[in-house]
């Protein structure tokens, strides 16, 4: 299957960091958003990481320049119509998700694919909101999708192999390592990692040790880049909360809890850097 146009929905920080390196990587872009002013942060975001590559000498200022015209902002969704794949990268919140799919199934040609950026959430039941289910599929991008090498690919029931080699070459085509992964809850990624995470709030809950502390371990013993409470942060302490929800809820196993200061937080509003507040504060 042929892909040379794609529409990135939603442009936060996993939305605009899937549309540059799509546009980067020779696509042509629509990154759409209902706000405005959320895109414009996001082409700002975009061209402000993408001189730093020029200032690096990683890249020439032609390439940045061709890479920022191949993107095409757009606020209305029926720019759709136009596009042989979507790439979803809103809320993590399911009735969001299945309302979007069921439009984007009415406005996008019969070939387009859909791909969800979840994190978390069932592919299998976001597709059965659509007439297409053999075109709906999972590309799970990793945070901040311009450095990480990482997506994990996610089949639906009825995701069909034509879907999911076309997404694996697109994946490749972005100088990212595609892996292929089943449809269970967390998939990989978040299966793995939030346990961590939540483990290590846990122990700081305990009072175990320091957050400091806490993050040393992991990252000297462990050679992690970050410490899970940094991480934490990094990723947003909401998501955190909202993945361990659906891997609690998923697998109905007490292992899963979250963890009560997790909640605390998220009800606090401390949802970490994006707020400038979590376990660390930030300027
Ligand atoms: N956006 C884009 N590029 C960034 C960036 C950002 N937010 N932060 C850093 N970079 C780039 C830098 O420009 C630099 O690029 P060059 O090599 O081209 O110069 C490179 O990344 C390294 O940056 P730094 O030297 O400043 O910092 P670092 O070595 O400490 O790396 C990091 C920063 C890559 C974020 C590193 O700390 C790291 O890998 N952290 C862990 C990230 C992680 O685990 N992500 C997964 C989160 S889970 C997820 O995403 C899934 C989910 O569903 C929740």
């Amino acid at each position: 299957m042929d892909v040379k146009t794609i529409m990135v929905v939603g442009a936060g920080q996993m939305g605009s960091g899937i549309a540059q390196v799509c546009a980067v990587s020779g696509y042509d872009v629509y990154l759409h958003d209902i706000s405005q002013t959320q895109i414009d942060k996001g082409l700002a975001h975009i061209e402000k990481l993408l001189s730093r590559q020029v200032e690096k000498g990683k890249m020439t200022d032609a390439e940045k320049a061709a890479a920022l015209s191949r993107l095409i902002p757009s606020t209305n969704l029926q720019n759709a119509a136009k596009v042989d794949l979507v790439i979803e990268a809103v809320v993590e919140n399911m009735d969001v998700k299945t309302k979007l799919f069921a439009e984007l199934d009415q406005i996008a040609p019969p070939h387009t694919i859909l791909a969800t950026n979840t994190s978390s959430l069932p592919i299998t039941e976001i597709a059965a909101a659509t007439k297409r289910p053999e075109k709906v599929i999972g590309m799970h991008f990793m945070n901040p999708v311009p450095v990480m090498k990482l997506v994990e690919i996610i089949r639906g029931l009825a995701t069909a192999d034509e879907v999911y080699e076309t997404i694996e070459a697109i994946t490749r085509k972005l100088n990212k390592v595609p892996v292929e992964v089943n449809d269970f809850p967390g998939f990989i990624s978040n299966r793995v990692l939030m346990p961590m995470i939540n483990e290590a709030i846990y122990a700081l809950y305990e009072g175990v040790a320091t957050k400091e502390a806490i993050d040393e371990v992991m990252k000297l013993g462990m050679n992690h880049p970050m410490g899970p409470l940094t991480l934490a942060d990094f990723i947003g302490l909401d998501t955190c909360l909202y993945i361990m929800e659906t891997l609690h809820e998923g697998f109905g196993d007490d292992k899963y809890r979250p963890c009560p200061l997790l909640r605390k937080y998220v009800k606090a509003g401390w949802l970490g850097r994006k707020t400038g507040r979590g376990f660390y504060t930030y300027e």
